[in-house]
């Protein structure tokens, strides 16, 4: 089927785009020490996950328990759940979980730790947790240095399996490569490896040390001590990382349908916020000059043309790109992969 028959607002993907994207992650990690553990939060689409695995990553990262809950169901070998869970029956699942797969909670307080070991002793587990550390983005995380050890021994002392450390670099992810910001990514990557001797030193062996994301991997990832690599975007990609210089292509669009044309220079589209996230700024048109997205109301998008664009009229299709691809793709059960104009396969979103 050509892609401009389907159902609109439709998400759409670039099949080629993607497996490029794909590839050259992966040739990236091949002769690394470091290794990929993609963000599954970024597509949420199983046969993704597959490939990703096939290309070499070595598991999972996710970031709710519902995440996780797929991952396990669908058998994926290591799973990092890079957040922190305070609630009990959450808990409880990721207890009864990590008997029977490599599964990882993120913990940065001694209230996270508390309530993740007395789930545990209830079950009679001991799940396996990393240690969240801040190194810069003052989202969750326990400062780097004394305080990360003291939560560490706190863990053991707890009962809970202490496999590593994790530290996002978030803030450094919406800079685009400079000298100035990958030395600031270096010493984001080196103040987990401080920590981690200092962990050491009280003999508690740190196995993993995990950071980075799309826009730092070849900085984090080719940091010596760094073991692993929590990129998600890159597969997809969106323009908020095209924007910031990434090598990554885009390759996710939104089809929508010219509902309305209330003036010359103004049309109407049949896609608002409850199909494509503004969070982060507004899309613009895929393919064709002098068309602006002006705003999104909940079903519908407008657009202004300039003069020359004139030529558009209700019952047309224009594709948007996708700004935010995370926040986006969660807004639909279906992403259509297109090459050469044909809808090759339909991916079910996992939600
Ligand atoms: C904890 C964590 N790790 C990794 C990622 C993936 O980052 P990116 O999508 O920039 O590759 C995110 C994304 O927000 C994240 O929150």
């Amino acid at each position: 089927m050509n892609f401009r028959n389907l159902p609109t607002p439709a998400l759409l993907v670039d099949l080629d785009a993607l497996e490029s994207n794909l590839s050259r992650m992966a040739a990236f990690f091949r002769s690394k020490p470091a290794k990929l553990r993609p963000h599954f939060k970024n597509h949420k689409v199983l046969p993704l996950v597959r490939k990703q695995l096939e290309a070499g990553a070595i598991g999972m990262t996710c970031a709710t328990v519902r995440e996780a809950a797929i991952l396990v169901e669908h058998n994926v070998p290591s799973i990092l759940l890079a957040n922190e869970i305070m609630e009990r029956d959450k808990l409880a699942c990721l207890a009864q979980w990590s008997r029977r797969v490599d599964i990882m909670l993120a913990v940065d307080s001694e209230a996270g730790i508390t309530a993740a070991a007395s789930v545990a002793r209830e079950q009679g587990v001991a799940p396996n947790v990393v240690v969240d550390v801040n190194i810069g983005m003052n989202r969750c995380g326990v400062s780097p240095g004394a305080s990360t050890v003291r939560l560490v021994k706190a863990a053991v002392a707890a009962g809970l399996r202490f496999r590593g450390l994790m530290g996002y670099d978030g803030h450094l992810q919406a800079q685009a490569p400079s000298p100035k910001r990958d030395e600031l990514v270096r010493r984001g990557s080196q103040s987990l490896i401080d920590s981690k001797v200092l962990i050491e030193k009280e003999g508690i062996p740190v196995e993993i040390v995990s950071t980075g994301g799309t826009g730092t991997y070849n900085v984090s990832g080719d940091y010596p001590g760094i073991t692993e690599i929590q990129a998600g975007s890159y597969l997809l990609m969106d323009t908020l990382y095209v924007n910031r210089d990434s090598p990554f292509q885009p390759s996710l669009s939104i089809l929508t349908t010219v509902i309305s044309k209330p003036a010359r220079d103004r049309f109407v589209i049949d896609c608002g916020v409850k199909a494509l996230s503004s969070e982060r700024g507004l899309s613009t048109v895929k393919g064709i000059d002098g068309l602006e997205l002006k705003a999104l109301h909940a079903e519908h998008g407008l657009v202004e043309a300039h003069a020359s664009q004139n030529g558009l009229d209700p019952g047309d299709n224009i594709e948007l790109w996708v700004n935010y691809s995370d926040a986006t793709v969660n807004l639909h059960s279906r992403m259509y992969g297109v090459s050469d104009g044909e809808v090759k396969t339909v991916f079910t979103i996992e939600h």
